[in-house]
Protein backbone atom coordinates (compact mmCIF):
# COMPACT_ATOMS: atom_id res chain seq x y z
CA UNK A 1 0.00 0.00 0.00
CA UNK A 2 1.65 3.41 -1.15
CA UNK A 3 1.01 6.77 1.11
CA UNK A 4 -1.77 8.38 -0.41
CA UNK A 5 -3.61 5.37 -0.55
CA UNK A 6 -3.51 5.08 3.31
CA UNK A 7 -4.03 8.58 3.83
CA UNK A 8 -7.35 7.86 1.91
CA UNK A 9 -8.38 4.70 4.13
CA UNK A 10 -7.96 6.96 6.62
CA UNK A 11 -10.23 10.34 6.17
CA UNK A 12 -13.16 7.17 4.86
CA UNK A 13 -12.49 6.10 8.43
CA UNK A 14 -13.29 9.53 10.08
CA UNK A 15 -15.61 11.17 7.31
CA UNK A 16 -17.85 7.72 7.92
CA UNK A 17 -18.47 8.64 11.77
CA UNK A 18 -20.07 12.15 10.65
CA UNK A 19 -24.07 11.98 11.58
CA UNK A 20 -26.56 12.61 9.27
CA UNK A 21 -28.54 15.91 9.56
CA UNK A 22 -31.95 15.06 9.81
CA UNK A 23 -35.32 17.11 8.32
CA UNK A 24 -35.54 19.78 10.25
CA UNK A 25 -36.04 24.05 10.19
CA UNK A 26 -33.60 26.50 10.52
CA UNK A 27 -35.13 29.94 12.08
CA UNK A 28 -32.72 33.09 11.70
CA UNK A 29 -33.65 36.27 14.10
CA UNK A 30 -32.06 39.10 13.18
CA UNK A 31 -32.32 38.17 9.19
CA UNK A 32 -32.03 41.26 7.66
CA UNK A 33 -28.53 41.93 9.26
CA UNK A 34 -25.32 41.79 8.02
CA UNK A 35 -24.09 38.30 8.88
CA UNK A 36 -27.08 36.14 7.31
CA UNK A 37 -26.38 37.75 4.14
CA UNK A 38 -22.65 37.58 4.03
CA UNK A 39 -21.89 34.40 6.19
CA UNK A 40 -24.77 32.29 6.79
CA UNK A 41 -26.72 31.99 3.75
CA UNK A 42 -23.66 31.29 1.27
CA UNK A 43 -22.78 28.57 3.40
CA UNK A 44 -26.10 27.17 3.72
CA UNK A 45 -25.87 27.39 0.01
CA UNK A 46 -22.28 25.96 -0.11
CA UNK A 47 -23.48 22.68 2.33
CA UNK A 48 -27.07 22.07 -0.12
CA UNK A 49 -24.70 22.22 -2.97
CA UNK A 50 -22.11 19.92 -1.27
CA UNK A 51 -25.03 17.77 -0.48
CA UNK A 52 -24.27 17.84 3.14
CA UNK A 53 -27.68 18.66 3.71
CA UNK A 54 -29.43 15.90 1.92
CA UNK A 55 -32.79 16.27 3.75
CA UNK A 56 -36.17 17.85 4.06
CA UNK A 57 -35.29 21.31 5.28
CA UNK A 58 -36.52 25.16 5.71
CA UNK A 59 -34.57 28.51 6.57
CA UNK A 60 -37.16 31.19 7.95
CA UNK A 61 -35.46 34.53 8.21
CA UNK A 62 -37.15 35.85 11.21
CA UNK A 63 -36.86 39.99 11.42
CA UNK A 64 -39.08 43.31 12.25
CA UNK A 65 -38.83 44.70 8.46
CA UNK A 66 -42.00 43.81 6.35
CA UNK A 67 -40.88 41.59 3.09
CA UNK A 68 -42.57 38.60 1.15
CA UNK A 69 -40.24 35.43 0.84
CA UNK A 70 -39.45 35.98 -2.61
CA UNK A 71 -38.30 40.01 -1.96
CA UNK A 72 -35.49 37.74 0.83
CA UNK A 73 -34.66 35.49 -1.50
CA UNK A 74 -33.85 38.14 -4.56
CA UNK A 75 -31.74 39.94 -2.02
CA UNK A 76 -30.29 36.64 -0.63
CA UNK A 77 -29.12 35.80 -4.50
CA UNK A 78 -28.06 39.18 -4.94
CA UNK A 79 -25.62 39.08 -1.80
CA UNK A 80 -24.56 35.28 -2.47
CA UNK A 81 -23.50 36.47 -6.12
CA UNK A 82 -21.10 39.20 -4.12
CA UNK A 83 -20.04 36.93 -1.47
CA UNK A 84 -20.02 33.19 -2.25
CA UNK A 85 -16.63 31.37 -2.24
CA UNK A 86 -17.56 29.93 -5.49
CA UNK A 87 -18.53 31.87 -8.33
CA UNK A 88 -20.30 32.22 -10.23
CA UNK A 89 -23.36 30.98 -8.69
CA UNK A 90 -25.33 27.86 -9.70
CA UNK A 91 -28.63 29.07 -11.14
CA UNK A 92 -29.89 25.76 -10.87
CA UNK A 93 -28.40 24.57 -7.49
CA UNK A 94 -29.73 28.21 -6.30
CA UNK A 95 -33.38 27.91 -7.11
CA UNK A 96 -33.86 24.68 -5.72
CA UNK A 97 -32.03 25.89 -2.53
CA UNK A 98 -33.66 29.21 -2.67
CA UNK A 99 -37.69 27.05 -2.49
CA UNK A 100 -36.20 25.85 1.01
CA UNK A 101 -36.06 29.57 2.29
CA UNK A 102 -38.97 31.86 3.44
CA UNK A 103 -39.31 35.11 5.65
CA UNK A 104 -41.47 35.71 8.50
CA UNK A 105 -42.27 39.21 9.71
CA UNK A 106 -42.12 39.96 13.65
CA UNK A 107 -41.05 41.41 16.16
CA UNK A 108 -38.70 39.63 18.45
CA UNK A 109 -40.80 40.84 21.92
CA UNK A 110 -44.51 40.46 20.54
CA UNK A 111 -46.12 36.84 21.35
CA UNK A 112 -48.13 37.01 18.29
CA UNK A 113 -45.20 37.20 15.57
CA UNK A 114 -43.69 33.25 17.57
CA UNK A 115 -47.87 31.83 17.20
CA UNK A 116 -46.98 33.65 13.56
CA UNK A 117 -43.89 31.48 12.84
CA UNK A 118 -44.55 28.61 14.69
CA UNK A 119 -47.83 28.57 12.22
CA UNK A 120 -45.76 28.71 9.16
CA UNK A 121 -43.07 26.27 10.86
CA UNK A 122 -46.29 23.69 11.07
CA UNK A 123 -47.71 24.85 7.74
CA UNK A 124 -44.66 22.54 6.01
CA UNK A 125 -46.29 19.80 6.64
CA UNK A 126 -44.13 17.19 8.45
CA UNK A 127 -43.63 16.95 12.55
CA UNK A 128 -39.85 16.74 12.03
CA UNK A 129 -39.57 20.20 10.15
CA UNK A 130 -42.06 21.63 12.83
CA UNK A 131 -39.98 20.03 15.71
CA UNK A 132 -36.32 19.69 14.70
CA UNK A 133 -35.46 23.53 15.20
CA UNK A 134 -32.29 25.59 15.05
CA UNK A 135 -32.40 28.85 16.37
CA UNK A 136 -29.99 31.02 15.38
CA UNK A 137 -29.13 34.09 17.24
CA UNK A 138 -27.80 36.67 14.72
CA UNK A 139 -29.14 39.26 17.30
CA UNK A 140 -27.60 41.84 20.20
CA UNK A 141 -27.20 39.57 22.93
CA UNK A 142 -28.91 41.77 25.26
CA UNK A 143 -32.44 40.27 23.25
CA UNK A 144 -31.07 36.71 23.74
CA UNK A 145 -33.35 36.49 26.81
CA UNK A 146 -36.29 37.46 25.56
CA UNK A 147 -36.30 35.49 22.27
CA UNK A 148 -35.78 32.41 24.30
CA UNK A 149 -38.25 33.24 26.81
CA UNK A 150 -40.69 33.60 23.65
CA UNK A 151 -39.39 30.67 22.10
CA UNK A 152 -40.62 28.31 25.51
CA UNK A 153 -43.73 30.27 25.80
CA UNK A 154 -44.86 30.02 22.02
CA UNK A 155 -43.97 26.15 23.08
CA UNK A 156 -40.68 25.68 20.48
CA UNK A 157 -37.81 25.05 22.21
CA UNK A 158 -38.38 22.39 25.02
CA UNK A 159 -35.79 21.03 27.40
CA UNK A 160 -37.25 17.82 28.15
CA UNK A 161 -36.71 14.97 25.00
CA UNK A 162 -39.65 13.80 23.53
CA UNK A 163 -40.37 17.07 21.48
CA UNK A 164 -37.83 16.35 18.42
CA UNK A 165 -34.56 18.83 19.40
CA UNK A 166 -33.78 21.92 19.51
CA UNK A 167 -31.06 24.11 19.37
CA UNK A 168 -29.69 27.34 19.93
CA UNK A 169 -27.07 28.99 18.17
CA UNK A 170 -25.38 32.27 19.10
CA UNK A 171 -21.97 33.95 17.98
CA UNK A 172 -19.19 36.18 19.90
CA UNK A 173 -19.84 38.68 22.04
CA UNK A 174 -20.18 35.92 25.35
CA UNK A 175 -20.64 39.09 27.18
CA UNK A 176 -18.11 41.73 28.54
CA UNK A 177 -16.48 40.21 31.75
CA UNK A 178 -17.14 37.00 33.43
CA UNK A 179 -19.77 38.52 35.61
CA UNK A 180 -21.65 39.19 32.48
CA UNK A 181 -21.03 36.15 31.01
CA UNK A 182 -22.36 34.15 33.96
CA UNK A 183 -25.98 36.12 33.43
CA UNK A 184 -25.46 35.45 29.74
CA UNK A 185 -25.36 31.71 30.27
CA UNK A 186 -28.06 31.61 32.59
CA UNK A 187 -30.23 33.20 30.37
CA UNK A 188 -28.84 30.76 26.98
CA UNK A 189 -29.80 27.50 29.71
CA UNK A 190 -33.00 29.02 31.27
CA UNK A 191 -35.14 27.11 28.75
CA UNK A 192 -32.77 24.86 27.13
CA UNK A 193 -29.72 22.61 28.82
CA UNK A 194 -26.36 23.52 28.29
CA UNK A 195 -25.66 20.33 25.19
CA UNK A 196 -28.56 22.65 23.27
CA UNK A 197 -26.46 25.51 23.54
CA UNK A 198 -23.70 26.01 20.14
CA UNK A 199 -21.78 28.75 20.80
CA UNK A 200 -19.72 30.00 17.73
CA UNK A 201 -16.24 30.96 17.45
CA UNK A 202 -15.44 31.10 14.18
CA UNK A 203 -11.79 30.03 14.39
CA UNK A 204 -12.84 26.62 15.44
CA UNK A 205 -14.35 26.38 12.17
CA UNK A 206 -11.03 27.01 10.23
CA UNK A 207 -9.21 24.01 8.49
CA UNK A 208 -6.07 24.71 9.93
CA UNK A 209 -7.45 24.99 13.56
CA UNK A 210 -9.23 21.79 13.21
CA UNK A 211 -5.60 20.11 12.11
CA UNK A 212 -3.80 21.40 15.18
CA UNK A 213 -5.14 18.57 17.10
CA UNK A 214 -4.68 15.99 14.10
CA UNK A 215 -1.06 17.42 13.33
CA UNK A 216 -0.42 16.96 17.11
CA UNK A 217 -1.84 13.69 18.15
CA UNK A 218 -1.47 11.84 14.51
CA UNK A 219 2.26 12.32 14.70
CA UNK A 220 4.38 10.42 16.64
CA UNK A 221 7.63 12.57 16.03
CA UNK A 222 6.52 16.21 17.29
CA UNK A 223 4.22 14.93 20.48
CA UNK A 224 7.49 13.57 22.31
CA UNK A 225 9.21 16.62 22.20
CA UNK A 226 5.93 18.31 22.97
CA UNK A 227 6.70 19.94 26.53
CA UNK A 228 9.10 22.14 28.79
CA UNK A 229 11.99 19.47 27.95
CA UNK A 230 12.15 20.55 24.61
CA UNK A 231 10.41 23.72 23.78
CA UNK A 232 11.86 26.84 24.81
CA UNK A 233 8.87 29.06 24.39
CA UNK A 234 5.84 29.43 21.83
CA UNK A 235 4.36 32.36 20.29
CA UNK A 236 1.32 33.16 18.31
CA UNK A 237 0.31 35.75 16.47
CA UNK A 238 -2.75 37.36 14.62
CA UNK A 239 -2.06 40.45 13.37
CA UNK A 240 -4.82 41.99 11.13
CA UNK A 241 -3.96 44.44 8.21
CA UNK A 242 -7.36 46.49 8.69
CA UNK A 243 -8.15 49.02 10.96
CA UNK A 244 -11.33 49.38 13.19
CA UNK A 245 -13.34 50.82 10.24
CA UNK A 246 -17.00 51.01 10.22
CA UNK A 247 -17.27 49.05 13.60
CA UNK A 248 -15.92 51.64 16.26
CA UNK A 249 -19.55 51.54 18.19
CA UNK A 250 -18.56 47.75 18.94
CA UNK A 251 -15.09 47.97 19.06
CA UNK A 252 -15.17 51.24 21.96
CA UNK A 253 -17.07 48.31 24.27
CA UNK A 254 -14.60 45.91 23.38
CA UNK A 255 -10.73 46.07 22.15
CA UNK A 256 -8.37 43.78 21.81
CA UNK A 257 -8.55 41.55 24.74
CA UNK A 258 -11.65 41.17 24.25
CA UNK A 259 -12.65 40.97 20.96
CA UNK A 260 -9.11 38.49 19.88
CA UNK A 261 -7.46 37.54 23.07
CA UNK A 262 -10.88 35.95 25.27
CA UNK A 263 -11.86 33.75 22.69
CA UNK A 264 -9.96 33.42 19.06
CA UNK A 265 -6.31 33.68 20.77
CA UNK A 266 -6.96 31.29 23.92
CA UNK A 267 -8.94 28.70 21.88
CA UNK A 268 -5.84 28.29 19.55
CA UNK A 269 -3.49 28.39 22.83
CA UNK A 270 -5.53 25.76 24.11
CA UNK A 271 -5.54 23.04 21.36
CA UNK A 272 -1.86 23.70 20.52
CA UNK A 273 -1.11 23.07 24.45
CA UNK A 274 -3.71 20.78 25.63
CA UNK A 275 -3.27 16.93 26.89
CA UNK A 276 -4.54 14.48 24.48
CA UNK A 277 -7.94 13.73 25.07
CA UNK A 278 -9.42 10.19 25.92
CA UNK A 279 -11.58 9.81 22.48
CA UNK A 280 -12.69 12.51 19.97
CA UNK A 281 -16.04 12.46 21.36
CA UNK A 282 -16.48 16.26 22.16
CA UNK A 283 -17.09 15.87 25.56
CA UNK A 284 -13.70 14.46 26.26
CA UNK A 285 -11.67 17.33 23.80
CA UNK A 286 -13.70 20.19 25.42
CA UNK A 287 -12.91 18.73 29.04
CA UNK A 288 -9.17 19.01 28.55
CA UNK A 289 -9.42 22.59 26.56
CA UNK A 290 -11.19 23.48 29.58
CA UNK A 291 -8.21 21.81 32.27
CA UNK A 292 -5.96 23.96 29.94
CA UNK A 293 -7.15 27.40 30.13
CA UNK A 294 -7.81 26.35 34.42
CA UNK A 295 -4.14 25.79 34.57
CA UNK A 296 -2.96 29.53 33.04
CA UNK A 297 -2.01 31.29 35.46
CA UNK A 298 -3.95 34.35 36.46
CA UNK A 299 -2.08 37.84 36.86
CA UNK A 300 -1.29 39.58 39.33
CA UNK A 301 -1.57 43.49 38.85
CA UNK A 302 2.14 43.22 39.09
CA UNK A 303 2.25 40.84 36.91
CA UNK A 304 0.32 42.57 34.04
CA UNK A 305 2.51 45.66 34.39
CA UNK A 306 5.31 43.13 33.34
CA UNK A 307 4.03 41.01 31.28
CA UNK A 308 1.14 42.56 29.05
CA UNK A 309 1.65 45.35 26.76
CA UNK A 310 -1.70 47.24 25.19
CA UNK A 311 -1.68 49.91 22.46
CA UNK A 312 -3.54 51.92 20.48
CA UNK A 313 -2.90 52.54 16.62
CA UNK A 314 -2.73 56.28 15.57
CA UNK A 315 -2.33 57.70 12.19
CA UNK A 316 0.14 56.05 10.21
CA UNK A 317 0.14 54.62 6.64
CA UNK A 318 -0.61 50.75 5.48
CA UNK A 319 0.39 50.15 1.89
CA UNK A 320 2.05 53.37 1.16
CA UNK A 321 -1.94 55.10 1.95
CA UNK A 322 -2.33 57.59 4.82
CA UNK A 323 -4.68 55.91 7.54
CA UNK A 324 -6.00 57.55 10.30
CA UNK A 325 -5.65 57.10 14.29
CA UNK A 326 -8.12 54.87 16.12
CA UNK A 327 -9.02 58.63 18.11
CA UNK A 328 -10.41 59.63 14.77
CA UNK A 329 -12.30 56.37 13.44
CA UNK A 330 -15.99 56.90 13.51
CA UNK A 331 -17.57 56.55 16.61
CA UNK A 332 -14.74 56.40 18.74
CA UNK A 333 -14.37 59.01 21.49
CA UNK A 334 -11.33 61.22 21.08
CA UNK A 335 -10.09 60.57 24.00
CA UNK A 336 -10.64 56.64 24.00
CA UNK A 337 -8.33 54.62 25.78
CA UNK A 338 -9.67 51.27 23.60
CA UNK A 339 -6.50 49.03 23.44
CA UNK A 340 -5.68 48.15 19.66
CA UNK A 341 -3.48 45.83 20.14
CA UNK A 342 -2.42 43.32 22.84
CA UNK A 343 0.83 41.27 23.44
CA UNK A 344 1.05 39.28 26.67
CA UNK A 345 3.16 36.07 28.49
CA UNK A 346 1.36 34.20 29.51
CA UNK A 347 2.74 31.12 31.96
CA UNK A 348 0.68 27.20 32.17
CA UNK A 349 0.89 25.84 35.59
CA UNK A 350 1.03 22.24 34.62
CA UNK A 351 3.99 19.57 34.32
CA UNK A 352 4.23 19.64 30.88
CA UNK A 353 4.61 22.93 30.67
CA UNK A 354 5.73 24.69 34.00
CA UNK A 355 8.17 27.47 33.15
CA UNK A 356 7.86 27.89 29.01
CA UNK A 357 6.42 30.93 28.16
CA UNK A 358 3.50 31.70 25.63
CA UNK A 359 3.48 35.14 24.02
CA UNK A 360 0.51 35.81 22.28
CA UNK A 361 0.36 38.84 20.60
CA UNK A 362 -3.08 40.33 18.15
CA UNK A 363 -3.57 44.11 16.90
CA UNK A 364 -5.30 46.38 13.93
CA UNK A 365 -3.60 48.08 11.92
CA UNK A 366 -0.58 46.11 11.79
CA UNK A 367 2.11 45.31 8.77
CA UNK A 368 0.40 42.36 7.63
CA UNK A 369 -2.40 40.20 8.16
CA UNK A 370 -1.65 36.86 9.46
CA UNK A 371 -2.32 33.88 11.95
CA UNK A 372 0.32 31.85 12.85
CA UNK A 373 1.81 29.73 15.77
CA UNK A 374 5.59 29.46 16.41
CA UNK A 375 7.09 26.42 18.01
CA UNK A 376 10.32 27.37 18.93
CA UNK A 377 12.68 24.56 20.15
CA UNK A 378 15.23 24.76 22.83
CA UNK A 379 19.09 25.48 21.23
CA UNK A 380 21.69 23.05 20.95
CA UNK A 381 23.46 21.76 24.34
CA UNK A 382 27.08 22.94 22.99
CA UNK A 383 27.94 24.53 19.26
CA UNK A 384 30.44 22.41 17.44
CA UNK A 385 30.74 24.88 14.91
CA UNK A 386 30.94 27.96 17.14
CA UNK A 387 34.31 29.02 15.72
CA UNK A 388 32.87 29.15 12.20
CA UNK A 389 29.55 30.08 12.59
CA UNK A 390 29.17 31.61 16.14
CA UNK A 391 27.60 30.52 18.73
CA UNK A 392 24.67 31.27 18.63
CA UNK A 393 22.79 28.71 15.82
CA UNK A 394 19.33 29.49 14.54
CA UNK A 395 16.49 27.91 17.34
CA UNK A 396 14.50 25.02 15.35
CA UNK A 397 11.18 26.06 14.84
CA UNK A 398 7.78 24.83 13.69
CA UNK A 399 5.35 27.21 12.38
CA UNK A 400 1.55 26.50 12.10
CA UNK A 401 0.19 28.92 9.56
CA UNK A 402 -3.23 29.43 10.40
CA UNK A 403 -3.74 31.58 7.26
CA UNK A 404 -2.79 32.79 4.85
CA UNK A 405 -0.80 30.46 2.43
CA UNK A 406 -2.19 27.94 5.31
CA UNK A 407 0.17 24.87 6.15
CA UNK A 408 3.15 23.76 8.67
CA UNK A 409 6.46 24.66 8.09
CA UNK A 410 9.56 22.78 10.16
CA UNK A 411 12.96 25.34 10.05
CA UNK A 412 16.40 23.72 10.89
CA UNK A 413 19.57 24.02 10.07
CA UNK A 414 21.56 22.38 7.02
CA UNK A 415 24.86 23.12 5.71
CA UNK A 416 25.39 25.72 2.64
CA UNK A 417 27.12 23.90 0.08
CA UNK A 418 30.55 24.61 -0.33
CA UNK A 419 34.50 24.14 0.93
CA UNK A 420 33.35 25.85 4.05
CA UNK A 421 31.91 25.22 7.14
CA UNK A 422 28.99 27.44 7.13
CA UNK A 423 25.68 26.29 8.68
CA UNK A 424 22.47 28.26 7.43
CA UNK A 425 18.56 28.24 8.43
CA UNK A 426 16.09 26.22 6.21
CA UNK A 427 12.81 24.75 6.06
CA UNK A 428 10.39 21.51 4.76
CA UNK A 429 7.04 23.17 4.56
CA UNK A 430 3.63 21.91 4.01
CA UNK A 431 1.32 23.92 1.85
CA UNK A 432 -2.33 23.17 2.20
CA UNK A 433 -2.87 24.88 -1.62
CA UNK A 434 0.11 22.53 -3.28
CA UNK A 435 -1.30 19.41 -1.22
CA UNK A 436 -5.09 19.23 -1.40
CA UNK A 437 -6.03 22.29 -4.20
CA UNK A 438 -7.05 25.22 -3.29
CA UNK A 439 -10.49 24.49 -1.73
CA UNK A 440 -11.68 25.15 2.09
CA UNK A 441 -13.85 25.45 2.83
CA UNK A 442 -15.82 28.81 4.63
CA UNK A 443 -15.31 28.25 8.76
CA UNK A 444 -19.08 28.65 8.78
CA UNK A 445 -19.91 25.54 6.66
CA UNK A 446 -18.28 23.29 9.06
CA UNK A 447 -19.81 25.19 12.35
CA UNK A 448 -23.54 25.31 10.85
CA UNK A 449 -23.28 21.77 9.62
CA UNK A 450 -22.04 20.53 13.10
CA UNK A 451 -24.80 22.78 14.48
CA UNK A 452 -27.28 20.87 12.39
CA UNK A 453 -26.23 17.05 13.49
CA UNK A 454 -25.57 18.19 16.84
CA UNK A 455 -22.03 17.67 17.44
CA UNK A 456 -20.76 19.93 19.70
CA UNK A 457 -16.74 19.74 19.49
CA UNK A 458 -16.45 22.71 17.81
CA UNK A 459 -18.28 24.80 20.06
CA UNK A 460 -17.38 26.75 23.31
CA UNK A 461 -18.95 25.48 26.44
CA UNK A 462 -20.06 27.25 29.15
CA UNK A 463 -17.10 26.58 31.45
CA UNK A 464 -15.16 27.36 28.50
CA UNK A 465 -16.08 31.03 28.14
CA UNK A 466 -16.26 31.84 32.22
CA UNK A 467 -12.39 30.64 31.89
CA UNK A 468 -11.12 32.14 29.80
CA UNK A 469 -12.82 35.45 31.03
CA UNK A 470 -11.42 35.26 34.33
CA UNK A 471 -8.04 35.37 32.66
CA UNK A 472 -9.11 38.22 30.58
CA UNK A 473 -10.46 39.62 33.54
CA UNK A 474 -7.33 39.51 35.65
CA UNK A 475 -5.90 41.90 33.11
CA UNK A 476 -8.74 44.21 32.33
CA UNK A 477 -9.13 45.26 36.29
CA UNK A 478 -5.10 45.85 36.50
CA UNK A 479 -5.50 48.09 33.79
CA UNK A 480 -8.64 49.40 35.53
CA UNK A 481 -9.27 53.07 34.00
CA UNK A 482 -5.52 53.80 33.57
CA UNK A 483 -5.37 56.12 30.89
CA UNK A 484 -2.50 55.10 27.84
CA UNK A 485 0.54 56.42 28.43
CA UNK A 486 2.59 57.94 25.17
CA UNK A 487 4.62 54.54 25.33
CA UNK A 488 0.95 52.79 24.92
CA UNK A 489 0.83 54.42 21.44
CA UNK A 490 2.00 53.08 18.01
CA UNK A 491 2.03 54.38 14.44
CA UNK A 492 -0.59 52.33 12.04
CA UNK A 493 1.35 49.89 9.58
CA UNK A 494 4.15 48.97 12.77
CA UNK A 495 4.24 45.92 14.71
CA UNK A 496 2.90 47.58 17.78
CA UNK A 497 4.38 49.65 20.80
CA UNK A 498 8.29 49.27 21.58
CA UNK A 499 7.54 47.75 24.69
CA UNK A 500 5.80 44.65 22.82
CA UNK A 501 9.36 44.18 21.50
CA UNK A 502 10.81 44.88 24.93
CA UNK A 503 8.45 42.23 26.64
CA UNK A 504 10.54 39.63 24.51
CA UNK A 505 13.59 41.03 25.27
CA UNK A 506 13.60 40.90 28.98
CA UNK A 507 14.21 37.12 28.13
CA UNK A 508 16.66 36.93 25.27
CA UNK A 509 13.69 36.50 23.07
CA UNK A 510 12.01 38.55 19.41
CA UNK A 511 9.19 38.30 17.90
CA UNK A 512 9.03 36.43 14.49
CA UNK A 513 6.86 37.70 11.71
CA UNK A 514 4.61 35.83 10.58
CA UNK A 515 5.55 34.55 6.52
CA UNK A 516 3.49 35.58 4.07
CA UNK A 517 4.72 33.83 1.16
CA UNK A 518 6.94 30.20 1.38
CA UNK A 519 9.50 30.24 -0.92
C1 LIG B 1 -13.64 38.69 14.82
C2 LIG B 1 -13.28 40.01 15.42
O1 LIG B 1 -14.10 37.80 15.79
O2 LIG B 1 -12.50 38.14 14.19
C3 LIG B 1 -12.73 40.95 14.38
O3 LIG B 1 -14.44 40.58 16.00
C4 LIG B 1 -11.59 40.31 13.64
O4 LIG B 1 -12.30 42.17 14.97
C5 LIG B 1 -11.98 38.93 13.14
O5 LIG B 1 -11.24 41.13 12.56
C6 LIG B 1 -10.79 38.19 12.56
O6 LIG B 1 -11.23 37.03 11.95
P1 LIG B 1 -10.43 36.39 10.74
O7 LIG B 1 -11.17 35.13 10.43
O8 LIG B 1 -10.47 37.39 9.63
O9 LIG B 1 -9.04 36.17 11.25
Amino acid sequence: MNESEHTDQTVCHIAAQRRLVEPCSIVIFGASGDLTARKLIPAFYHLFKDKQIATDFRIVGFARREKSDDTWRTELRAALDQFSRTKPVDDKVWNEFAAHLCYCTGDLTDAAAYAKLEERLRSFGSPALRQNLMFYLATQPSQFAEIIEQLHDAKLLHSKKGHGWQRLVVEKPFGHDLASARALNEELTRYAHEEQVCRIDHYLGKETVQNILMFRFSNSIFERLWNRDSIDHVQITVSEKLGVGGRGGYYEEAGALRDMVQNHMLQVLSLITMEPPLSLESECIRNEKVKLLKSIRLLTPEDVARQVVRGQYFAGTIGGQPVPGYRQEPKVKPESNVETFAALKLFIDNWRWSGVPFFLRTGKYLPLSASEARIQFRPTPHVLFAAECGSNLDPNSLSIRLQPNEGIYLRFNGKVPGMSVSVRPVRMNFSYDAEYGAYTPEAYERLLLDALTGDSTLFIRRDEVETAWSIVDSIRDAWGDKPLTNREFYSAGTWGPVASDDLLAQTGHVWHEPRIAFD
